[in-house]
């Protein structure tokens, strides 16, 4: 559909509001590629749903263009622009079998009998559901009724699948192994998804590029890895993953460095994003990126702490820590020999990298 310079998907300065007043997806600018896995990850009411519905062509942009393989979107009907959808709630036909699900997008793009009957049963073996054609979808578990619905939306080989927390409704254990198959399928099949979740963890295993969702806005865009070692801003930090939060005061910057007065204590970081010197910042460590008691000078950070609390997880212990005025400060500590003689109460040091370290906004 589209040739190789043009991204299949463009959101451009894309805008919504539903009431005429509060613009809920604010100037969306979004190219996703051919055979992409993007995932839109947000909180509730980010505006995620909402740019889904647009694609999809179910809500109207107040503001701007969508394209699709090149073509403008915004006139295009829904069931014109040839692409599967999924949602929590599976939507499938009560009355109808699972097979009769499945044929019924073929049937409305007037396929023929065999060609139909050669497809459903090709959707239904590829989500492992080649015995229960003939079931209806009550007679099916939840999670059975979610690849009934994943199936019918690929059934008609489209280049576009969008999924709104299609697992949501599924219990931990089959959440993830739903993911690891959503995953294959789209390493097999190559189409382009675009799925929504509020669920980091689940973004993180499944996508190639992660769109971060806050306030109708991409906070930040990028893969997986990227997003948790480099966060952009405070709020990226915090939602990706675990994170310490040191809030403090620039005291001076110099290249890509910066120092950060905390509560007294002088934080050597990464310059990000703080404001200039004598405003604030928000200092980003994460849990397993903090020594515990490192050997004095070994690293330009380290300051005294004070164990509150500890939790044992079998690979590793939790430890609370009081540190630069924060009674909240997590470190990770590895379940290994050495360190299983810390108790709470114990006085000791703690220890980081500056490139560990990022100074984001306040
Ligand atoms: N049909 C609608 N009419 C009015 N407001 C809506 C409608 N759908 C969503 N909203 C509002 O738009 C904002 C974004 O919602 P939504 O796109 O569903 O977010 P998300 O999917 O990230 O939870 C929310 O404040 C929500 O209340
Ligand atoms: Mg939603």
């Amino acid at each position: 559909m589209a040739d190789g310079n043009q991204p299949f998907v463009q959101f451009k300065n894309v805008q919504k509001t539903y009431d005429g007043e509060i613009l809920v997806v604010k100037n969306l600018n979004l190219d996703i590629a051919n055979g992409e896995f993007l995932t839109m990850l947000g909180p509730s009411g980010s505006g995620k749903t909402t740019c889904l519905m647009m694609l999809a062509g179910f809500e109207t942009p107040t503001q701007g263009q969508i394209m699709l393989g090149g073509t403008e979107l915004n006139n295009v009907p829904p069931h014109k622009r040839g692409i599967g959808m999924v949602f929590q709630n599976y939507a499938l036909f009560p009355h109808m079998s699972v097979a009769e699900n499945l044929a019924f997008p073929l049937e409305v793009r007037k396929m023929s009998k065999a060609d139909t009957e050669a497809k459903v049963r090709r959707a239904l073996d590829m989500v492992e559901l080649g015995a229960f054609g003939d079931r209806r979808p009550g007679q099916l578990s939840g999670g059975q009724q979610q690849r009934v619905a994943l199936a019918r939306a690929l059934v008609f080989e489209p280049d576009l699948v969008l999924m709104d927390e299609p697992l949501g409704a599924l219990d931990k254990n089959l959440r993830e192994q739903m993911q690891y198959e959503i995953k294959h399928i789209h390493d097999n099949l190559g189409m382009a998804v675009v799925y929504v979740t509020h669920d980091q963890s689940e973004a993180l295993t499944m996508s190639d590029r992660i769109a971060v969702f806050n306030d109708g806005k991409v906070q930040q865009l990028a893969k997986p890895a990227d997003l948790y070692e480099r966060p952009e801003n405070a709020f990226v930090a915090q939602f990706i993953g675990e994170n310490n939060r040191l809030r403090g005061k620039v005291k001076s910057k110099n290249g890509s460095g910066c120092t950060v007065e905390v509560a007294g204590n002088v934080v050597q970081a990464l310059t990000v994003n703080p404001e200039g010197v004598g405003g604030s910042s928000t200092l980003s460590i994460r849990p397993e990126r903090v020594q515990l008691a490192p050997e004095p000078g070994s690293l330009p950070n380290i300051f005294d702490a004070e164990v509150l609390e500890l939790i044992y997880l079998g690979d590793h212990i939790r430890c609370r820590m009081s540190c630069c005025g924060d009674s909240e400060f997590i470190v990770k500590v590895p379940n290994t020999h050495a360190h299983a003689t810390i108790s709470q109460g114990d006085k000791v040091s703690v220890g980081w990298e500056i490139d560990d370290c990022r100074a984001l906004d306040a």
